[in-house]
């Protein structure tokens, strides 16, 4: 067959389709990179606005002149109005912001707690026995930040003399809403954790020194709200870093009968009813040795003392370790005048006995 030999103008044609080709090809390369780094850009922006959205509320608000952000916080609220919700004075005192002015009463309730069982009657056996498993309430300071006023209860720091505070919040009762709640709140409430009403607790954070690694790791309630009951008591051994500090093992023990005290506390009082309260878990991720440092309950300074102590006193464990009672803003005195156990609160206390022990049984 006839075959003619290429012209220029062929050859020229040819290249010409070839580059077009070669440029739609480029075109649609271009074209599906930017759609690929536009959705990477969307995608990224949805993460942080996500992240944004899960820790605003621990988003610090700027500090406050005279006064320390509490670094310990493992959970509840940081800022209220844009102003922080808890301050260290200069004197080591926790300062809790009281909200007087919003909708509803959590501010007045927790002062009027506080109040009562830190300004009753000696004759009132049972509230004067609770102030042991409280953090000591020094009365309500008003502080003016930025040309506005505060409220604050001043309450003895739980962590002072801690050089690496390692604390723990756990929210008890099988009900987290108190019987004034609005429906909605309540619904919330019973979404928030779905094994609160099997366990009657959950962990809402905790912070847990990590002596070998040398860094603080924080867990908000993210973490918690996913623990399933067989993984509470990994979580508290990982809390306490019992694999590289075995000898805290001993601190288990003294949880336990901190623990019980307040359960006997609990078994005969009935006055008082606790929503949404907290045990917080508190002891110094520095310290691996038990048997040789003493730590005043009140004000922020450390003793220390070559005083061998026996193991089974007391006054040692609650040095060590602290087990208190914390956050009041639906806890009620005599409410609608019955008498009865607070069975929502006991039951969730038992069940937390219940792991700590299985977890000090590990270590027999
Ligand atoms: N007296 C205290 N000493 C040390 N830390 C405290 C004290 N009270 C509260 N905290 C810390 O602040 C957090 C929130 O306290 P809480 O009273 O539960 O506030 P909220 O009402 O915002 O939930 C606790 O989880 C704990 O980390
Ligand atoms: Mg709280």
């Amino acid at each position: 067959m006839f075959r003619r030999t290429p012209s220029l103008v062929d050859v020229a044609s040819v290249f010409g389709s070839i580059r077009v080709q070669y440029i739609r090809r480029n075109c649609l390369l271009l074209f599906c990179t930017w759609l690929l780094a536009g959705l990477l850009i969307i995608m990224a922006v949805v993460q942080t606005l996500k992240a944004t959205a899960l820790t605003s509320n621990a988003t610090a608000p700027a500090p406050i002149s005279g006064f320390r952000t509490l670094e310990s916080q493992v959970a509840g609220h940081f800022a209220l109005r844009s102003k922080p919700c808890f301050l260290v004075d200069k004197d080591g005192y926790v300062l809790k912001m009281v909200d007087f002015t919003r909708s509803g009463s959590t501010g007045f309730v927790e002062t009027a707690f506080f109040e009562s069982i830190f300004n009753s009657d000696e004759s009132e056996k049972d509230f004067v026995e609770l102030r042991e498993f409280l953090p000591s309430y020094h009365g309500l300071q008003q502080l003016s930040i930025g040309g506005e006023h505060f409220w604050y209860l001043k309450l003895e720091n739980l962590v002072s003399g801690f050089a690496k505070p390692s604390v723990m919040d756990i929210k008890i009762g099988q009900i987290t809403y108190d019987p004034f709640a609005e429906r909605c709140k309540a619904e919330r409430e019973m979404l928030k954790y779905e094994f609160q009403e099997e366990l009657g607790f959950r962990i809402l954070g905790s912070k847990s020194f990590k002596i070998k690694a040398g860094i603080t790791e924080f867990l908000d309630k993210s973490v918690g709200k996913k623990l399933k009951p067989n993984e509470i008591l990994s979580y508290i051994s990982t809390f306490l870093d019992l694999k590289n500090v075995p000898e805290r093992a001993r601190l288990v023990s003294e949880i336990i009968s901190a623990l019980d005290r307040i359960f006997q506390w609990f078994s005969h009082q009935e006055r008082i009813k606790f929503y949404s309260s907290s045990i917080l878990i508190a002891f110094d991720g520095e310290k691996t040795q038990y048997n040789s440092s003493s730590r005043r309950e009140n004000g922020s300074s450390v003793q220390r003392s070559d005083v061998v102590c026996a193991e089974t006193d007391f006054s040692i464990s609650r040095k060590d370790v602290v087990v208190r009672l914390i956050d009041f803003p639906h806890t009620y005195i005599d409410l609608k005048g019955q008498k009865s156990l607070d069975v929502n609160y006991i039951y969730g206390l038992k069940n937390l006995i219940q792991i700590f022990k299985r977890l000090a049984s590990l270590y027999e």
